[in-house]
C-alpha cells in the first residue's frame, strides 16, 4: 500500500477536526458531527483510493453520508476497507470537554471487523502489557499482572475508564486493588491508543464503551503494538438480529485487536479537536489555525507526529 496514503489521510482529519472545533462549547452536537462529517466527506474524494466504509456513521438509511457501504475516495488506486469516525465524543465538542478526535483507520479489503453499533466489554494496554491480559479473568488478576508486567507497584497504574453509572461496580473493584483511575467523560479510543504511548501516563482502558470504538482502537494499537481484547454486549433484541445478519453468532467470542483490525497494511490517522491525553485539540489564530495529528502504519510501525500550520487564506476549494 502507498506509503504516502498516511499523509493523505491526515489531511483528511485535519480537515474534519478544524471544522468541527468551531463548535465547541456551543451545546449543539448535531451540528459539530455534522461540522466534522461534511468537511471530511469532501476532503475524502482527493484520496486516491476505492474505499468502503465499514465502520461509519451508521446504516445507509440512517446516515446521508460516510454510512457503511458507502465508497470513498477518487476511484483509483487500492480497494480499501475505511473505519471512521470524523467526530469521536461528539459530546465533548458540545460541551467543550476533552479527547474529541476526528479519526480514520485504512486496511486491505475485507480486514476490518463490520462490528455492529452495540456495546463492546474490553481491556487495552501498551505493548509491554500486550501478552499477559485475558478479558476473561476477573479484573484484579488483570492489573495485577498489568503492573507485574511494567515493573510498576499495583498503586501506580493508572486505569483508564469512561465516567457511567454501568461503571460502579468496576470502579469499586479497581479501587480495591489500589490502582489509580482516570475517568474521563467520554472517549474511549482516545484512552486506548494512550495506553500505547509512555508519554500519557495512561497504562490500562477497562469497562464498556461503542464496539465500532474498539475497531478503530484495534487499528492504532495494531501499528503501536499494544492489545485490546472485546466482546460484544447488547442491548436489545434488535441489535441481537443487526449482529446476526452481520454474520456475528458467537456473543462470548472474546476478539482480540488481530480479529477486530486484521491484515498487515493498516494506516490509522487522527486529529485531535479537543485537548486530550493523546493530543492537543485545534487553536485557532487570527490567520488560521493549528493541529496536531498522529500517522501510524501497521507495517513499519512508524508513528509520526505532526502539527500542522493552517493558513485559511490559502485554503483549498476542496476543504471550503
Ligand atoms: P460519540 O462520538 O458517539 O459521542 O462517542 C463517544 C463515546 O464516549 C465513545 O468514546 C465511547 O466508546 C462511547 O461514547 C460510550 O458510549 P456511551 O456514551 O453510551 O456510554
Amino acid at each position: 500500500m502507498d506509503r504516502n496514503l498516511g499523509l493523505e489521510l491526515v489531511r483528511v482529519t485535519e480537515a474534519a477536526a478544524l471544522a468541527t472545533a468551531r463548535w465547541m462549547g456551543r451545546g449543539d452536537k448535531n451540528a459539530a458531527d455534522q461540522a466534522a462529517v461534511t468537511a471530511m466527506r469532501r476532503v475524502f474524494d482527493i484520496v486516491d483510493i476505492q474505499g468502503t466504509v465499514v465502520i461509519g456513521e451508521g446504516e445507509r438509511d440512517e446516515a446521508p453520508m460516510l454510512y457503511i457501504g458507502e465508497s470513498v475516495g477518487s476511484g483509483k488506486g487500492p480497494e480499501v476497507d475505511i473505519a471512521l469516525d470524523p467526530l469521536e465524543c461528539t459530546n465533548s465538542v458540545a460541551y467543550g470537554r476533552p479527547n474529541a478526535l476526528s479519526v480514520i483507520a485504512l486496511a486491505e479489503r475485507g480486514s476490518l471487523l463490520h462490528a455492529p453499533d452495540t456495546y463492546m466489554d474490553k481491556i487495552a494496554v501498551g505493548p509491554k502489557a500486550a501478552s499477559v491480559i485475558d478479558l476473561n479473568r476477573p479484573v484484579e488478576e488483570n492489573l495485577k499482572a498489568i503492573a507485574a508486567a511494567k515493573g510498576y507497584e499495583l498503586e501506580d497504574l493508572t486505569v483508564v475508564v469512561l465516567d457511567r453509572p454501568r461503571h460502579e461496580a468496576l470502579i469499586q473493584r479497581i479501587r480495591r486493588t489500589g490502582a489509580r483511575i482516570h475517568l474521563i467523560p467520554d472517549g474511549d479510543v482516545s484512552a486506548a491508543i494512550a495506553t500505547a504511548i509512555d508519554s500519557t501516563g495512561v497504562d490500562v482502558l477497562l469497562g464498556i464503551g461503542g464496539a465500532p470504538e474498539g475497531v478503530l482502537a484495534a487499528a492504532a494499537l495494531r501499528c503501536l503494538g499494544g492489545a485490546i481484547q472485546g466482546k460484544l454486549l447488547f442491548r436489545s433484541d434488535e441489535e441481537r438480529e443487526r449482529a446476526r445478519r452481520m454474520g456475528i453468532e458467537d456473543h462470548s467470542r472474546v476478539y482480540r485487536e488481530g480479529d477486530l483490525a486484521r491484515g498487515e497494511q493498516i494506516v490509522f490517522a487522527t486529529t485531535g479537536v479537543t485537548d486530550g491525553d493523546l493530543l492537543p485539540g485545534v487553536r485557532f489564530r487570527a490567520d488560521g489555525a493549528d493541529t496536531h495529528s498522529m500517522v501510524m502504519r501497521a507495517k513499519t510501525g512508524t508513528v509520526r507526529t505532526i502539527r500542522t500550520q493552517h493558513r485559511f487564506e490559502h485554503e483549498p476549494a476542496y476543504r471550503r
